[in-house]
């Protein structure tokens, strides 16, 4: 056979493999899929006769098959819808202020919605609702676990009957304002009793939204619901005080409180330390948040992770990092006021991956027992005050890793610059 008749062999018999695996594909579509519910393929076209869609985004809401339309997904033994997400993909980004596209949804939430009896999943964030209220009926979507309307452009109170969703685990009504919402509709909350309502709730973030009124024994409404571990409070304007403090166990917190007085983000930094459940903790990047750093973080028996970067914080480096920090991995504290020399027992924080003490105070030299911190792959120290003589600090660094060679084994990114160390790195890599 010539190489023109191979060649033509194959195409045939690839052709035909090609064929019958299409045929294959189909019967196999035919035979699995189940159509969508006439009901809800009805109540998706009443709700979407609510919504302005200048864009066409939701073009292939038409048809039958409900299933396929973009955003729709189905359970797919019954055909019931269970989730939509009309999230918008394109948000203004405001800080590169490029417009990525115009794929915001508006418009009406109709009360169609309820007819979907097993929406699960509901996610519009992102979308310009242009100040309309939280529709009341979304309380009685009982299946919810999932209820995104992030920056959405909701505004006024949210209503209360939310609290009536208890398979709900995550929540999230963040309405920080941009560029694209700009003119700033707000989401206030009067009270937060009905939160206790949701009593499957593991994330809630109500970023931005103004809990000025409030009452101040929110904390401990909070740490009613049994399964929270995440909670998300940035710019909240939270009321000042803090009634007595219990028990909690949240396991994740950020927080900020860009809006509030810098002496209410003290008491919540104090107030933290007693958290013992606490994993991770970031309230870095809260400009403004000044005074002494509390000392108990060394003894929240959990955390994993804190990052109390770039405020304007103090603290005796020996008295912040002494203590047993049993796990913590990440520890961010650039950017602050800390002072005095790092002690020997950093060598204590064995799971340690990350330490930035960058842009602070500190003096004197490295103590060698950085050496005992085996999983260290990132160490930034510059602008400090640090001195001492390089070479002289990697000999002195001992080499408690036992793994050939190199003191710090996993160290990937190292920075020191602007302190007083001198002499040059030797060639740490392991061999
Ligand atoms: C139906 O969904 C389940 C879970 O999502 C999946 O495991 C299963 O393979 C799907 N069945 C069909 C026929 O697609
Ligand atoms: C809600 O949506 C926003 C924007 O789409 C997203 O960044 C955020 O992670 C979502 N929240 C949750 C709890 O999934
Ligand atoms: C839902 O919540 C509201 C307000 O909290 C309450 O008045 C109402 O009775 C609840 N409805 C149902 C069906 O539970
Ligand atoms: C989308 O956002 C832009 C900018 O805020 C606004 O002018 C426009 O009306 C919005 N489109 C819809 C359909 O709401
Ligand atoms: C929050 O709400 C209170 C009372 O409703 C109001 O006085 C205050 O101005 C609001 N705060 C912000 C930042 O909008
Ligand atoms: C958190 O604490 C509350 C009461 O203090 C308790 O009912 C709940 O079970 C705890 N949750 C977890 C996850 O430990
Ligand atoms: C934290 O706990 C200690 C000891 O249990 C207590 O003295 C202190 O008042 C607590 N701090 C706060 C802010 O609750
Ligand atoms: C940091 O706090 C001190 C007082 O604690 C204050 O004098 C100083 O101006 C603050 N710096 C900044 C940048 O806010
Ligand atoms: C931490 O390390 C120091 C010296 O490196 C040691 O004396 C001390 O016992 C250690 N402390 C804890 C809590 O492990």
């Amino acid at each position: 056979m010539s190489a023109a008749e191979m060649m033509r062999t194959f195409n045939v018999v690839g052709w035909a493999l090609l064929i019958i695996y299409l045929l294959s594909r189909v019967s196999v579509c035919h035979g699995a899929a189940t159509g969508c519910s006439e009901s809800d393929r009805k109540a998706l076209i009443d709700f979407r006769s609510g919504i302005v869609d200048p864009e066409g985004r939701l073009h292939s809401w038409q048809g039958s098959e409900c299933c396929q339309w973009s955003g729709v997904r189905c359970d797919n033994k019954t055909g019931a819808v269970t989730a939509i997400d009309l999230h918008n993909p394109h948000p203004y980004d405001p800080y590169s202020s490029v417009w990525y596209g115009f794929w915001n949804l508006s418009g009406r939430i109709g009360p169609s919605l309820l007819r979907l009896k097993s929406l699960r999943y509901l996610d519009l964030s992102l979308n310009t609702f242009q100040g309309i209220p939280i529709p009341d009926f979304l309380g009685s979507l009982k299946e919810l676990r999932y209820l995104n309307l992030s920056n959405a452009g909701f505004s006024g109170a949210i209503p209360a009957n939310i609290g009536n969703l208890t398979k709900l685990q995550y929540l999230d009504l963040t309405s920080v304002s941009n560029v694209l919402n700009d003119f700033n509709p707000q989401l206030i909350a009067a009270d937060i009793q009905w939160v206790t309502g949701l009593a499957s709730l593991r994330h809630l973030a109500l970023n931005g939204v103004n809990l000025s009124s409030v009452e101040s024994n929110w904390v401990q409404v909070l740490n009613m619901l049994p399964s929270l571990t995440e909670l998300h409070l940035s710019s909240c304007s939270l009321p000042g005080s803090i009634s007595s403090i219990q028990p909690v166990n949240f396991t994740l917190l950020k927080v900020s409180y860009r809006l509030s007085s810098n002496s209410f983000s003290m008491k919540i930094l104090n107030w933290i330390v007693n958290v013992s459940s606490l994993v991770y903790v970031d309230v870095g990047d809260i400009t403004g948040l000044y005074g002494r750093t509390p000392l108990g973080f060394s003894k929240l028996p959990n955390l994993r992770y804190l990052d109390l970067s770039m405020n304007n914080l103090s603290a005796s480096c020996p008295q912040l990092l002494g203590g047993s920090w049993a796990r913590i991995e990440i520890l961010k504290l650039f950017g602050n006021r800390i002072h005095s020399k790092i002690p020997s027992s950093l060598g204590n924080m064995t799971s340690l991956d990350e330490l930035d003490l960058s842009n602070n105070n500190i003096k004197g030299g490295i103590p060698s027992s950085i050496g005992k911190l085996c999983n260290l792959k990132s160490l930034e120290l510059s602008n400090n005050n640090l001195d001492g003589v390089l070479p002289e600090f990697v000999q002195r660094t001992e080499n408690y890793c036992r793994s050939g060679g190199s003191p710090l084994p996993n160290l990937i990114s190292m920075r020191m610059s602007s302190n007083r160390l001198v002499g040059s790195l030797p060639d740490w890599r392991a061999s």
